[in-house]
């Protein structure tokens, strides 16, 4: 266990995990359990800092968010699957990289500008929220992971913790962190149901609690190919986002099936919907029996055995960290 590199990753619990998180993180999260030292985060610090006027979903999330996380495959006997918050080293060790953190660094973080345009209806120009990266760099850190997958739009807090930690082994010497890199995996681009980005605060996601009842009712509302009017119009399965759904969640004969029925003008896009919700349906079975099997003292059993692991590790980072700055 302790030859193998260490991965660090996480996940704010902010709402429920959807189909997105699932092509996206969590199957490539699933396989790197095999060859890597794990540990996955359940980032409620993180969700704190955009959800501070409103905070009574995060625990909620959070435990709901380890069911579905177990539920996609995550084993905790191989990962350590954990809740930021239960482990009080995450903010000693942010602490510390605050105060070598050059304000300029957070300042110009191109998520930060970002988010404070994007995202309405809060009031994020706090104190906390300029650091999130600076806790991130801690959270990465803390474990010494050598590895981080993420997506790109989190590639500027990567960067900005090689610098950090790059900062804090020239201070105070040592080589005590490694410099974390990134792992781009290749995954499928899947849109959300109405053709934007697949997010939460659009609600245009499926997620993966969903019962097929639910599913049947947002893929039939799903944007087809809009030159398609009548049955008897050739559609452009290229051109619309319920084939490429298909493509990503059913075998090449069903895909060149649709292409067939869709091009031919033999089946309508109503049909072709059904058909697909139920071939998310089908896909989600074996998460949804999952997860009714996993009890709510499970998901305390599985924290606590996490808490008690991810523990250890920040444990030995933090002696180590405390005696390089004296204050041992
Ligand atoms: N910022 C990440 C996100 O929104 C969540 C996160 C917090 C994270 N700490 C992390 C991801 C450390 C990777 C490593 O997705
Ligand atoms: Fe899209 Fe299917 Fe309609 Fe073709 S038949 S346009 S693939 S929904």
């Amino acid at each position: 266990m302790t030859s193998k590199k260490r991965i660090l990753s996480g996940m704010r619990p902010t709402g429920r995990l959807h189909l997105g998180h699932l092509v996206g993180a969590l199957n490539n999260w699933v396989k790197l359990q095999e060859s890597y030292h794990c540990f996955y985060m359940i980032a409620d610090w993180h969700a704190l800092m955009s959800e501070y006027e409103d905070t009574k979903d995060i625990r909620t999330n959070s435990y709901e968010m380890v069911k579905d996380l177990i539920a996609s495959g995550l084993d905790p006997e191989k990962s350590v699957i954990f809740i930021q918050s239960h482990v009080p080293e995450h903010l000693e060790l942010y602490m510390i990289f605050s105060d070598i953190t050059p304000l300029g660094w957070v300042e110009r973080c191109p998520t930060y500008k970002e988010q404070l345009r994007e995202i309405k209806g809060r009031d994020l120009t706090t104190y906390g929220f300029l650091g999130y990266p600076v806790l991130q760099a801690a959270d990465i850190a803390l474990y010494k992971a050598d590895v981080v997958p993420v997506g790109v739009d989190q590639l500027p807090h990567l960067e900005l913790t090689r610098e950090i930690v790059r900062r804090f082994n020239t201070i105070y010497g040592d080589n005590v962190f490694p410099e974390p890199a990134p792992l781009m995996t290749k995954t499928p681009k899947l849109l959300g149901l109405d053709n934007r980005k697949m997010s939460k605060s659009y609600g245009n996601y499926i997620s993966l609690s969903d019962e097929p009842i639910d599913i049947e009712k947002k893929v039939g509302g799903m944007i087809t190919d809009a030159t398609r009017v009548k049955l008897t119009d050739v559609g452009h399965p290229e051109a619309c986002n319920v084939f490429s759904y298909y493509t990503i969640f059913s075998s090449t004969d069903m895909v060149s099936a649709v292409k067939d029925w869709c091009q031919g003008a033999k089946a309508g896009c109503t049909d072709c919907k059904k058909r697909l919700a139920r071939v998310l349906s089908e896909h989600l079975e074996p998460l949804r029996q999952k997860r009714v099997k996993i009890s709510d003292q499970d998901v305390k059993d599985i924290l606590n055995e996490g808490r008690k692991k991810a523990s250890q590790a920040a444990g030995e980072t933090m002696a180590v960290v405390k005696s390089l700055i004296h204050f041992a």
